[in-house]
């Protein structure tokens, strides 16, 4: 078994691959919409906070135990201490229920790339059209599949082949493109019908700096927890993926600079996205649009910056949806790839077999989300409070639920069984050193899982202590 794992080629290739999981959807699409939610600055500071201490701590943590233990997740956890095992099933469970939904949204992105190659830019600006499409029956189910096909077809190429390459060329010039935009985004100006001029600069600085003034402690709290579900999600910690990666890295490979290079490089990506669409959204619908955008905030908002850039918006728009489309499509073989290697390791199937179930089971599922905007839509009201439709309903399960359980057990793990030195060294068996030692130290035993506790709670909405 241990020869058939394939491996990253060296250093850059594996921290492009980890890169090209972190960074995706969940950057460009999740980040902003829920900054925008939170009204901006404060949600951004805390983010960033929670990034460098708590982010840095969970990922540190899974890439060690992929390496150490030289297992995907549902063999690892066991291998650290048998009687852990079980925080692998659960981890395994995540990417189950994530794939689906984000194939769903991987669809509505090429929807919209489809759009731009066919000049149909300006009718994706109306407000109609993004409502129009998510509730039609056969479209988005017709462009899930689409963005399913090419996710598996990497999978089942393997590791080393697809992902790495992919990673290595797509990586740098979505950055480049996204800072491009965000500083367009900034000259936007707009005028309502009764005289309202609203600029992207004004947007822009709502997004960045943090008004406290308004401030409740309950409220900081669904901010704070908003953000760290987001963290789980972007840095793809807690299910296994970065266990898997770990895992396919070389004992030579400086695990301590590839954490942060991956973390920095994701937090970038997270608040340039932020940057590109939240002055955007304010300069065209101001702080109501903010909040209530949801998750269709980037499919609405963005096409009207493209469309404000005349005929140049087109080219860019479609450069803008292909990028996009790649980087969500790193992210979704990730996810994928998290499953089939469980699946290939507990059952000793083949890749192909794997793969096409997994594919298969995203097929049907995928579909079920997509009728949640019409044949099964319903409004269901989350413990939180959230009315939610299906694809919510999935968000809500692994981002607020599954996710905090596994990252609190595997805090638990390292800090209390194991010992947090298990992680520290493998971290520094090259002789690299360590900074924030102390901080990792402190993060894994007492504050993380603090953190970890009170956000179960919140989502349970078992008793609200707020
Ligand atoms: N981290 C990815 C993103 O930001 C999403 C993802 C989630 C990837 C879960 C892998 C697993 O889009």
């Amino acid at each position: 078994m241990e020869k058939k794992r394939s491996n990253f080629t060296g250093q850059l290739g594996f921290i492009l691959a980890a890169a090209g999981s972190a960074v995706g959807l969940g950057n460009i699409w999740r980040f902003p919409y829920l900054a925008a939610k939170d009204g901006g600055g404060v949600f951004l500071l805390v983010y960033i906070i929670l990034a460098v201490t708590f982010g840095f701590t969970l990922l540190a943590t899974e890439i060690s135990i992929g390496r150490k233990t030289k297992q995907s997740p549902l063999t690892a956890y066991k291998k650290i201490n048998k009687h852990w095992g079980g925080i692998g099933i659960i981890a395994c469970i995540v990417p189950v229920m994530i794939m689906p939904y984000y194939c769903v949204i991987g669809g509505w992105i090429l929807k919209y790339l489809q759009t731009y190659i066919c000049f149909q830019g300006p009718q994706a600006a109306t407000d109609e059209f993004f409502p129009g499409f998510i509730t039609s029956y056969a479209e988005p189910i017709i462009w899930l599949v689409v963005f399913l096909v090419m996710t598996a077809l990497v999978v089942f190429t393997g590791v080393d082949k697809g992902i790495e390459r992919f990673s290595k060329i797509l990586m740098p010039i979505l950055l480049v493109l996204i800072i491009g935009i965000s500083v367009y985004s900034l000259f936007i100006t707009h005028t309502e019908e009764d005289g309202t001029v609203r600029s992207g600069l004004e947007g822009f600085r709502i997004y960045i700096i943090p008004d406290f003034s308004s401030m409740t402690f309950q409220r900081f709290m669904e901010i704070l927890m908003d953000a760290l579900g987001q963290l789980f999600f972007s840095i793809s910690v807690a299910m296994g993926i970065m266990i898997t990666y770990g895992s396919y890295t070389t004992k030579e490979t400086n695990l301590m600079k590839s954490v942060n290079q991956i973390e920095i490089f994701d937090t970038i990506v997270a608040m340039l996205a932020g940057m590109m669409i939240i002055p955007a959204v304010y300069a065209f619908s101001g702080r109501e649009g903010m909040a209530k955008g949801g998750p269709a905030l980037m499919f609405n908002s963005l096409p009207k910056v493209f469309d404000s850039m005349g005929v140049t918006g087109y080219i860019i728009g479609t450069v803008f949806f292909l990028i996009v489309t790649f980087a969500a499509v790193t992210s979704s073989v990730s996810i994928m790839e998290a499953i089939v290697s469980s699946l290939m390791d507990k059952f000793k199937w083949s890749r192909k077999k794997s793969c096409i179930i997994v594919f298969a089971y995203a097929v049907i599922l995928g579909v079920i989300v997509c009728l949640g905007y019409n044949l099964f839509y319903f409004e269901f009201k989350l413990p939180t409070g959230e009315t939610a439709q299906i694809l919510d309903i999935f968000d809500y399960v692994s981002n607020k639920l599954l996710m905090p359980v596994v990252a609190l057990l595997t805090c638990l793990l390292i800090g209390w069984v194991a010992k947090p030195k298990t992680v520290i060294d493998e971290l520094t068996m090259n002789g690299e050193r360590f900074y924030r030692k102390w901080l990792y130290i402190i993060m894994i035993k007492f504050i993380a899982p603090a953190l970890l506790f009170v956000l179960l709670v919140q989502a349970l909405g078992v008793f609200n202590p707020f």
